[in-house]
């Protein structure tokens, strides 16, 4: 059987990592969460100092890049896992703090170039889901089959809060809002890959749609895909 490639992009927390896992763990294929290769590199910026409340020195954080090594490694549960630099840190990337500092970690070309080439190197010559903001117009643009997410801010900000309180975060609904909106408008405003819609991207806007639902719908789209029917 034929193998596809899936790009999913959209804007923060519209559920996209949960689909591609979804999918990937479906048709057997490799997940790729790019975002998390971002949030990797910034908590290196942080542990670093290079980020902190005071500041951003970028040129240190670039200087420091070819010090970075990420990896994904899957857990005993099948499930794919980041390393950097050998060490698990998938809990550690998914914080609020690192959310507030990623965006302007995502601007600086040098990041992009390194973890683009890493993108493109997993997805190479297999199945693959992958997802992201620049997954369907620059990392894999002649991907078979590419979905843009998006969900209201609200329901967005709504489902982050949960997940986060989940995760055992001192937060407020206020302060999640407030980080879902700058990065929209940072990720869509850059100057070099910014969050934009590929022009043969299928929209989906899940706010109203459960995880189910939206599965065997994209489910569907991929299979009719695998099988030369679109
Ligand atoms: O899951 P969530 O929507 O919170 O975001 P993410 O996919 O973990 O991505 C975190 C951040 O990394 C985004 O807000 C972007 O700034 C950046 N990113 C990017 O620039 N390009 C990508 N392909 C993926 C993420």
């Amino acid at each position: 059987m034929r193998t596809i490639t899936i790009a999913i992009d959209g804007f923060s927390s519209t559920g996209k990592s949960t689909l591609g896992r979804q999918l990937a763990n479906y048709l057997d294929y490799v997940f790729v969460d790019s975002g998390a290769m971002y949030r990797a590199v910034t908590l290196y910026g942080l542990q670093k100092g290079f980020i902190s409340e005071t500041g951003f020195d970028s040129e240190k954080l670039i200087a420091s890049l070819t010090d970075i090594s990420l990896e994904f490694v899957n857990n005993s549960e099948g499930i794919a896992e980041i390393h950097l630099n050998g060490e698990n840190v998938e809990k550690e990337i998914r914080t609020l703090e690192i959310s507030e500092y990623v965006s302007p970690v995502a601007t600086l070309s040098e990041v992009r170039k390194k973890l683009v080439e890493l993108q493109r190197k997993l997805g190479e010559g297999r199945g693959v889901v992958m997802d992201g903001r620049d997954i369907g117009t620059v990392v894999m643009p002649n991907a078979d089959l590419k979905i843009f997410m998006n969900a209201s801010r609200e329901v967005r900000a709504q489902r982050r809060y949960k997940e986060l309180l989940n995760r055992g975060e001192n937060i407020s609904y206020e302060e999640v809002l407030e980080n879902v909106t700058e990065r929209d408008n940072i990720d869509s405003t850059r100057q070099l890959s910014p969050l934009k819609q590929a022009d043969d991207a299928i929209v989906v806007d899940n706010s109203e749609m459960n995880i189910s639902d939206q599965f065997h719908m994209i489910l569907q789209l991929a299979k009719d895909r695998i099988a030369g029917r679109i």
